[in-house]
Formats: structure tokens, sequence, C-alpha cells
């Protein structure tokens, strides 16, 4: 039985957050949520309830505050899974501000290690990226494959909070932790309530897809059409973030059922489908009717070539698959981009 069940989720108001709230109250699980609203916003918790027709608890703290996450667990003392999001996540920011993201990734994953050690919490869902690979030498990239130097300080972080993990299971006897390599997560809930939120000129493909199409930006910049690949765009997983929000239920479960297999594990979380940049441009303009103006430029510092996954570990282990297409992922993208500027 899952319903007496109280995971908490850090950072549980932002992105993929809030949409895993969701999917875990909707299995029946009490939902305590702890965020700063650093990087989210507090309607997101109206949302998550018109959604769900529940209201999480909501703690606005800042984990890397240990006697305030400390209160928490004690406020719940029920709490025995914990979903590890709250961390800055901006690749270019992580270039220019290294010490910010030093700073607070890994000081929060040390804050959330100790408050479940001390109070008596065993299971432990890391939310990790794709990034720990880089360009990996074989494709599709499977979690054996090496864990190369990281490309951003952001990346870092990523490998630094998963050896933490790591290092921690081994001093103790009783924590059961996995790590959760997204690849790259798009899209909103198909209710439109709740979506991603970039605050200023967005980084990432999709709100700036969204954003142009809805005449905010001008123009879409393609980083690059002279790769290796079929069109010479860069190649990514475009994984719809309800599926990846399910994933973090599969692998709670997996946890509090003792199916794991050792006591931190890793599992690729994407759809096993590389698209390119121009795939994903015709696709939404498909699927929305919207034209978009976009135009080829230079090659985005940093970037990789092509990644996708291979997911054949994580159907197996977690008996967990992406179901929704990159068609579904655009166009509840666009609901959203819509919903929150009429919002606005
Ligand atoms: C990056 C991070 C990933 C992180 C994700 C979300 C790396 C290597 N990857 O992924 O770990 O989880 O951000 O924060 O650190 N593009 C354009 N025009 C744009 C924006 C993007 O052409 O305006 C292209 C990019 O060159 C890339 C693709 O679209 O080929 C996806 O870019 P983006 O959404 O920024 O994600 P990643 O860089 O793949």
């Amino acid at each position: 039985m899952k319903e007496n069940r109280t995971v908490l989720v850090t950072g549980g108001l932002g992105y993929i957050g809030s949409h895993t709230a969701v999917e875990f109250i909707n299995k029946g699980y009490n939902v305590v949520i702890v965020d700063n609203l650093g990087n989210s916003r507090i309607e997101v918790l109206d949302g998550i309830e018109s959604i769900t027709a529940v209201r999480p608890h909501f703690y606005k703290i800042d984990i890397t505050q240990k006697e305030e996450l400390d209160r928490v667990f004690k406020d719940h003392p029920e709490i025995d899974s914990v979903i590890h999001f709250a961390a800055w996540k901006a690749v270019g920011e992580s270039v220019n501000k290294p010490l910010k993201y030093y700073d607070n990734n890994l000081n929060g994953m040390a804050s959330v290690l100790e408050a479940m050690t001390n109070n008596n919490c065993h299971n432990l869902v890391f939310s990790s990226s794709c990034t720990v690979y880089g360009q990996p030498d074989v494709l599709p990239v499977t979690e054996a494959a090496p864990i190369k130097e990281a490309l951003s300080p952001y990346g870092f972080t990523k490998q630094v909070c998963e050896t933490m993990i790591k290092d921690v299971v081994k001093s103790k006897d009783d924590l059961k932790t996995i790590a959760l390599r997204y690849f790259n997560p798009i899209g909103a809930h198909e209710s439109a309530l709740i979506g991603e939120l970039p605050l200023g000129v967005p980084d990432n493909l999709i709100p700036f897809v969204t954003q142009t199409a809805y005449g905010i930006r001008e123009q879409l910049s393609v980083f690059g059409d002279d790769y290796n690949t079929e069109d010479g765009t860069a190649v990514r997983d475009y994984i719809h973030v309800t599926d990846l929000a399910k994933a973090h239920v599969a692998a709670i479960e997996r946890l509090i059922d003792n199916k794991n297999n050792d006591t931190f594990e890793v599992f690729n979380v994407g759809t096993g489908k590389g698209n390119s940049v121009l795939e994903v441009v015709n696709t939404f303009e498909q699927v929305t009717g919207e034209k978009l103006n976009y135009k080829i430029v230079d090659r985005r510092a940093g970037d990789i070539e092509k990644v996708w996954a291979d997911t054949a570990f994580a159907e197996k282990n977690l008996g967990w698959k992406a179901e929704l297409t990159l068609a579904d992922a655009l166009k509840s993208a666009w609901e959203w981009e819509k919903y929150i500027r009429a919002e606005d």
C-alpha cells in the first residue's frame, strides 16, 4: 500500500518537481514540498492543487539551511522518501558564476543527505543529467558509459552529487538511492496548468521556440548546421516531462519495495530516440500550425553534437518507459505558453 506513504520533494515548485509532485499525488502519496522560490513561483502550488484537488504541504525554505530542513522532517516524521531536485540548472550561468553552483548544489546535496540520515529516512531519488556522459563515444549511451570531464560547473555538480550519494551510501547500511539521468525534458502537463517558466531570455530550445511563436522573441537562432548529423543540426533525446515525472514514481516504488539490486543505482531517463533541432522546429510547426521565424547561426560554445539514451536498463529494471511523443510534448508546451501569457 503506497497510500500512506509520504514523499518529500525538494524543489517541488520547479519545472520537473511540480510535474513529479502531481504524479505522486495522483498515485495516492502524501507530498511535502520544500522550495526557496529561487527559480519558481508560489502560484505553482495552486496549479498542482487545481490538477489534483490536493494542496501539498509547502515550506518556503532553503535546503542549505540545515536546521530548517531538519525541522521539516521533525514536523513530518512520516516522510520516508526524498526526491531531490532543488538546484541551480542553467549551464551558461554556471560558467560565469561557478561558486553560485558549487555553493548551492553541493551544500544542498550534503544537507539533504544529512537530514535524511539524522531522521531515519531511507529512500532517495536524485535528479541527475545525461550531461555526466559529455559527448559519448557510443550511441545510444548506456548507464555503463564512462563519466567524461564535465563541460560546465553545472555538469560537474551533477557528477559530484552522484559521488557524494555513493560515498554516503557506503557508510550507511540502510540508505537506498537512485540517480535518474535525464536527457532533455520538455513539454507541460496536459492540463496546461503547470509547465516550464524560465525567467528572462530562455537558454533552452523549447521555451525559446514557444516564445518565438508567441511573438515574445523575434527569431529563434538554430545553433549550428555543420554537425555530423543527418541535417547538420545537433541531436538530443527530448523526453516529455510527464513521462519523466512518472519515472520518479517507478524509482521510489523500486526502493520502497526493496527491488533494488544495489544501494546506489543509476538509470537513463530518455525516449531512446534522437531528434535534431530542425526536426523539433518542423514538428512544432506541424502540430501547432504556427510558423517559426528562425535562422541558422554559429554553434553554441560547449554544445555536444548528439546524444540519445539506451533505455533498455530502465525498461527492464524500473518497468518504466516513455509513452508520449515529441509531437505530444511540443503541443503541450505550446498550450502552456498560451495559457501563461493569457494569465499575465
Ligand atoms: C542542457 C544541459 C543539460 C540540462 C539542460 C536543461 C549540457 C551538455 N546539457 O542541455 O544537462 O539538463 O540543458 O537545462 O550541459 N538550441 C538552439 N537554439 C536555442 C537553444 C538551443 O539551436 O535557442 C539547440 C542547442 O544547440 C541544442 C538543443 O537546441 O542542440 C537543445 O538545447 P538546450 O535546450 O539548451 O539543452 P541542452 O544544451 O541539450
